[in-house]
């Protein structure tokens, strides 16, 4: 396997850990959280991250690599602020990986889905960052 491929390979890796970090964040989180529309939106986002893990792992296999994810310790967030901030760093993390991802990527059709990943998570951030504007306003 060439090493560009290899690279590839270990960057959606992290990508599926990410995902799994904040499908297991979810919903604890939409438990905690009373406002009706917010804990609507986190669903949305959730559903959206479950269809990610299996989009990434989809590729991978492709690639021909073994998709592996590690799942991320659950810390307790005590409020609201905390809980926006803990995905807040996940879809910063998210769009970070899939930027990676896409300039190492050679083939057209996978870089494409790549950067629709990555604008996916940038419409999380934009969500989070409204409802967390909210918050403080
Ligand atoms: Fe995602
Ligand atoms: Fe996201």
């Amino acid at each position: 396997m060439d090493k560009d491929r290899a690279e590839l390979i270990d960057i959606l890796n992290e990508s599926i850990s990410a995902e799994y970090g904040a499908l297991f964040m979810l919903p604890q989180h939409m438990a905690q959280v009373k406002d009706a529309d917010l804990k609507k939106k986190l669903q949305e986002i959730s559903r959206m991250e479950l269809e990610h893990a299996e989009k990434t792992a989809q590729m991978i296999l492709a690639l021909g690599g073994q998709p592996v994810a590690d799942i991320p310790s659950l810390r307790p967030r005590n409020n609201l602020q905390e809980i926006l901030e803990a995905h807040l760093e996940g879809e910063r993390q998210a769009i970070d990986i899939y930027t990676r991802a896409a300039a190492k990527c050679r083939d057209p059709k996978l870089k494409e889905a790549l950067l629709e990943l990555k604008k996916e998570e940038e419409e999380h951030q934009r969500i989070l960052e409204i409802a967390k504007a909210r918050l403080i306003t």
